[in-house]
């Protein structure tokens, strides 16, 4: 990964996904593309979700999955104020200095002839149903990594997600982010989550039966040179984990990355504004609702 100077007065738009800062391995891009295909394939169609979106790097790899009638919405502060004291300190530590939300939509319009629909407010405006029950088809979770925000995002994204819906959760074994780990096996213990398989970063689980995605992963040729495909028992349930300095052999590297869209992309930017929410705190969830509902309104 090159690190850039992401000030969008300096800066110049990525010619690789792997040019965008921020902190999404091969392994789990792997992942992420190969269950999305999975998904498309069987037929599933469902919206997608990402809290946490940073300079783009992981929402580049999802919105190449979107399919036509599918929204892609991306949950993120950027540059405006975080909803309390512990998220404001975490900001200042790990973003403040790269990130803007200027930046994330250069990135991205950089890979993609639209914008994904853009929430510009703490992920606790997307509680209590704001989005449609039941409407995404998988959900990344990787915003703030405090506990209490990380359980309500959870939360979110349980009332999100379709049956048979993906949840991944980022840092839920860093050694800097117990409140992710705490939040992670509350939901496995408390709320139902079903964890499918754990890589050094991601867990990723479902509220559905996991063991028809694990048959299937366990058949691919993932436990490769350099990346181990073993499988532990937690509570009686299997849970596949990949693991060594290795990628696994999931896909090829084609399908991971996002080519350049031709053309197209001087009009899609003004549409792609039109669909971007301008969301800052206070604005209450119902706007937010409107803002959503609206957007796949011009969507549909
Ligand atoms: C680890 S970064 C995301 C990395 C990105 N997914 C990637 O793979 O490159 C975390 C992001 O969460 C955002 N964030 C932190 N707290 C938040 C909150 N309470 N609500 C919304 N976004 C938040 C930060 O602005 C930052 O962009």
């Amino acid at each position: 990964m090159v690190t850039l100077d992401s000030r969008p007065e300096v800066q110049a738009a990525p010619q690789s996904p792997d040019d965008v800062p921020g902190w999404f391995w091969p392994l789990d891009q792997q992942l992420f593309g190969w269950l999305l295909e999975r998904q498309t394939a069987a037929g599933m169609r469902g919206d997608l979700l990402e809290m946490g979106s940073y300079l783009g790097r992981s929402a580049i790899l999802i919105g190449r999955h979107r399919q036509p009638g599918e929204a892609f919405t991306i949950c993120d502060l950027f540059d405006s104020d975080a909803p309390d004291g512990d998220n404001a300190a975490e900001m200042t530590m790990s973003y403040r200095e790269t990130l803007t939300r200027a930046a994330f939509e250069r990135n991205y319009l950089a890979f993609h002839a639209e914008l994904p629909t853009i929430v510009q407010a703490p992920t606790s405006a997307l509680a209590g149903g704001v989005l449609p029950a039941g409407s995404c088809r998988f959900a990344h979770i990787d915003a703030s990594h405090l506990y209490e925000h990380v359980a309500g995002d959870i939360q979110t994204a349980r009332a999100a997600l379709a049956d048979g819906g993906i949840v991944v959760l980022d840092d839920f074994r860093s050694p800097h982010t117990p409140g992710v780990a705490a939040a992670t096996w509350e939901a496995v213990f408390a709320h139902g989550l079903r964890p499918i398989c754990v890589t050094p970063e991601k867990l990723y689980g479902s509220w559905a039966d996991p063991e028809p995605l694990q048959r299937e992963l366990r058949l691919l040729d993932g436990d490769v040179d350099g990346c181990n495909l073993d499988v532990d028992v937690i509570a009686g349930q299997p849970v596949l984990r990949f693991s060594g300095p290795g990628v696994a052999r999931l896909m090829p590297p084609s399908s991971c990355t996002a080519p350049t869209p031709p053309a197209a992309r001087s009009t899609a930017r003004s549409t792609a504004r039109r669909l971007a929410l301008d969301l800052l705190p206070p604005v209450a969830a119902r706007a937010v609702r409107r803002g959503l509902r609206s957007v796949r309104e011009h969507a549909a």
